[in-house]
C-alpha cells in the first residue's frame, strides 16, 4: 500500500492531538476527517449508545481491559492509513456523528482489498444521505489514493438501510456469509447471517468517472 503519509506505529506522542499529516475529505454533507483527542468521550458515549465495538468491529460487546486506551489509540490512529486500516470521524454541520473505516492489512485480507465499515450514531443523522455520501468519499480515496483493486462491505441480512446504500453506489452483492455475526439479541449463542458486496476498482471508475468522487 502506498501513496498514504503517516503509515507509522503508535507512540506515547500520538495519543495526542491529530497529526498535521491526516487526510480530511469533504463532501456536501458530511467531512471525514481524524478524530480530535478531545472526542474520546463523545466517543465512548456514543459509542455505548450503539453497542459497537471500540475495536471497531459491529457486533455484541466484548469486555474490553482499557476502553479508554483502545479508543485512544483508534483516534491517534485515525485519518491516515494505520497498520492496513484508514478510519475518519464523519462530521456533519459542525458536530462528530459517526465513523467509517476503510480495513484492510496483511493479517486480514489480500493487498489491495479493503473492507469498509460505517456507523452513525444518533439514528436522527441517519436517513439524509449522510452514510451514502461518506461510503462514497471513502470508497474513491482507497480507489484512487491507495491503490485498491476491491472494495467490500458485509451487512446483516436484513440491515435494510446499509443495503440500500451499498446497491444505490453500485456495490454488487456476491452471496450470503451464513452465520458471520454473533447476533447482538440472543447471548444464546445466535449468528446471523451476513451479506458480501463488492465493488471493483474497474467498477467504480466506469460508475463514476476515475476522479470525481
Ligand atoms: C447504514 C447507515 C450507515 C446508512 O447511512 P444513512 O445516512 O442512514 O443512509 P442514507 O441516508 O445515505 O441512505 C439510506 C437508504 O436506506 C433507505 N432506508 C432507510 N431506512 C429504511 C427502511 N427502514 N426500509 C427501507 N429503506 C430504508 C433510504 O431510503 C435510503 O435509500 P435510498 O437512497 O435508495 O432512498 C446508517 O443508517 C447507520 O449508521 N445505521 C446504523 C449502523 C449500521 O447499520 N451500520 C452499517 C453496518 S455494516
Amino acid at each position: 500500500m502506498s501513496g498514504e503519509p503517516g503509515n507509522r506505529g503508535s507512540s506515547a506522542a500520538d495519543l495526542g492531538s491529530p497529526a498535521p499529516d491526516t487526510v480530511v475529505i469533504r463532501g456536501t454533507r458530511c467531512t471525514l476527517r481524524a478524530f480530535r483527542s478531545d472526542e474520546l468521550d463523545t466517543l465512548i458515549a456514543a459509542l455505548h449508545s450503539v453497542g459497537e465495538d471500540p475495536a471497531g468491529f459491529a457486533g455484541p460487546r466484548e469486555t474490553v481491559g482499557d476502553e479508554r486506551e483502545e479508543l485512544r489509540r483508534r483516534i491517534a490512529a485515525s485519518g491516515r492509513l494505520h497498520d492496513g486500516w484508514l478510519e475518519f470521524a464523519i462530521e456533519a454541520d459542525g458536530r462528530l456523528v459517526g465513523d467509517v473505516q476503510g480495513r484492510g492489512g496483511r493479517r486480514m485480507l489480500p493487498p489491495g482489498v479493503y473492507e469498509l465499515g460505517i456507523e452513525l450514531y444518533d439514528p436522527a443523522s441517519r436517513g439524509k444521505g449522510i452514510g451514502s455520501e461518506a461510503v462514497t468519499l471513502i470508497t474513491t480515496h482507497l480507489f484512487a489514493k491507495l491503490g485498491a483493486g476491491r472494495v467490500q462491505a458485509t451487512t446483516d441480512v436484513t440491515n435494510v438501510p446499509m443495503r440500500a446504500v451499498l446497491a444505490r453506489l453500485g456495490f454488487r452483492e456476491e452471496g450470503v456469509l451464513r452465520d458471520f455475526m454473533p447476533s447482538r439479541d440472543d447471548p444464546a449463542g445466535a449468528r446471523n447471517d451476513y451479506v458480501l458486496a463488492a465493488v471493483t476498482a474497474a467498477d467504480w471508475a466506469g460508475l463514476r468517472g476515475a476522479t470525481r468522487p
